[in-house]
């Protein structure tokens, strides 16, 4: 599983570079399915997610690979292998981002009922109701989403009860080549949903007004492919290091990123008496006075992200005060709590709420990693911590940060793998 060893107490300075989105780059692998013709994808980062996707789609009859370490070429399956390896698809909740591209090219589907990050229930309902509501007949056999519909999608209107990403994406993606439009009212506005939509319309889709409320599909016979498309640089990987600037007192500039995605973490970060200096596809933050407790509410994008919530958890306690953070998006998304009390954290989580008291500081221990943003929260206490932190399950954090030993390495960390 891996562990990590880090020695904590430098700040970290530097200047580090951003890699692509993993949320983007797994939502335009499954939109590759779509298109008939060969695609070239750039700025993929090249972490354990990805490859899992790659090895799905490639199940499915598409053929992936990589043309250099961040960019893929992708030649989309003319017919459809049986459904993707359940062992596969297991590891990857976004694995059910291939329903809705798999029934609006070939008419079917099966997907085995998606694994991930252990972070609540997650179910699929919107997912469900938005498929089913452009002609999809779907049903569950045997741990399995199967779905298959008689002749070509028809275009619908689509109300989301809550702005799901996961449903968002499913929806547009099928609607793409669905019969008249589609209208996906509440939709999600995640950067994501817009670098996606982008995608689909450089392929010879309709599809306007991502990155609002209500999303205009109008469908078209086929997509072409034949595009090369750079991936949106990863908002949550720029975070991290944000966090990790500000946590650790040190100075550190990100390179290839969008500060307008992380606006909601630099009002934060403000507001805890950090300095964040925005430039055009840059942003440096740097620690010149003392830090002062927050709260946060996660809340769906342009709110607080919830996968920033366990790295702020991690610097609010040593931040002097009391610090509440409310998760408003996931149920479960607070075990990370009890790996920073092994470390000398004042933590107490009361459902959806965690008030954190700061304290003068935290102390290396053995630590556990429960999911992917929980391994990033470990890694920022341990650089903040005094003596030697050993992160197990670091897995985890190799599913979404490419590199990540290494980028810290150059900013001064002192991390290695175990
Ligand atoms: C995506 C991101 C994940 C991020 C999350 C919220 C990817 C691969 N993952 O996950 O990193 O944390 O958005 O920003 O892009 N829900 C339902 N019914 C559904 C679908 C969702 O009730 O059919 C609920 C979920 O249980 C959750 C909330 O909606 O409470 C948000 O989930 P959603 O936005 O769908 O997250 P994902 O797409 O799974």
């Amino acid at each position: 599983m891996g562990r990590i060893l880090i020695k904590g107490g430098v700040p970290l300075r530097g200047t580090v570079k951003v890699s692509g989105a993993k949320n983007a780059s797994l939502a335009l692998l499954c939109a590759a399915i779509l298109a008939k013709n060969e695609i070239i994808l750039e700025n993929v980062p090249d972490i354990s997610d990805v490859r899992v996707m790659i090895e799905i789609i490639n199940s499915l009859g598409a053929k992936a690979a990589w043309e250099t370490p961040d960019i893929l070429r992708i030649v989309p399956p003319e017919k459809l292998n049986a459904g993707a390896p359940i062992h596969l698809v297991k590891k990857l909740r976004a694995s059910n981002l291939l329903l809705g591209p798999m029934l609006a090219r070939f008419g079917q589907a099966t997907v085995a009922l998606p694994g991930g990050c252990n972070i609540g229930i997650r179910p699929m309902d919107l997912h469900f109701k938005g498929l089913t509501g452009l002609g999809a007949d779907l049903y569950l056999e045997h741990g399995c989403v199967c779905g298959s519909t008689s002749e070509r999608l028809k275009g619908a209107r689509v109300y989301l009860d809550f702005p799901s990403v996961g449903a968002t994406e499913n929806i547009m993606m099928a609607a793409t080549l669905a019969k008249g439009q589609t209208l996906i009212e509440n939709a999600a506005k995640e950067p994501e949903i817009v670098d996606l939509a982008n995608f689909l319309n450089a392929m010879g889709a309709k599809v306007r007004g991502a990155g609002t409320d209500v999303i205009k599909i109008d469908g078209v016979p086929s997509l072409n492919g034949g595009v090369r498309f750079p991936v949106i640089p990863d908002r949550i990987e720029a975070g991290t290091f944000m966090v990790v600037a500000a946590a650790t007192g040190g100075d550190i500039t990100m390179e290839n990123m969008i500060p307008a995605h992380v606006q909601p973490l630099i009002a934060k970060l403000r507001e805890a008496n950090a300095e964040v200096i925005e430039g055009e596809d840059t942003l440096r933050v740097c620690v010149n006075k003392p830090l002062k407790s927050i709260d946060i509410k996660t809340m769906p994008y342009p709110g607080f992200p919830t996968d920033m919530q366990s790295q702020l958890m991690a610097m609010l306690s040593v931040i002097p005060g009391t610090s509440v953070l409310v998760e408003n998006i996931f149920e479960n998304r607070f075990m990370v709590a009890d790996e920073l009390k092994r470390m000398g954290a004042r933590i107490k989580v009361e459902g959806r709420m965690a008030v954190i008291e700061g304290v003068d500081a935290l102390e290396g221990a053995q630590v556990k990693a429960t999911d992917l943003r929980a391994g990033a929260a470990l890694i920022v206490a341990g650089l903040i911590a005094s003596g030697e932190t050993e992160i197990c399950n670091a897995n985890f954090i190799d599913r979404g940060y490419h590199n990540l030993e290494e980028k810290l390495k150059t900013l001064g960390a002192d991390i290695r793998r175990k």
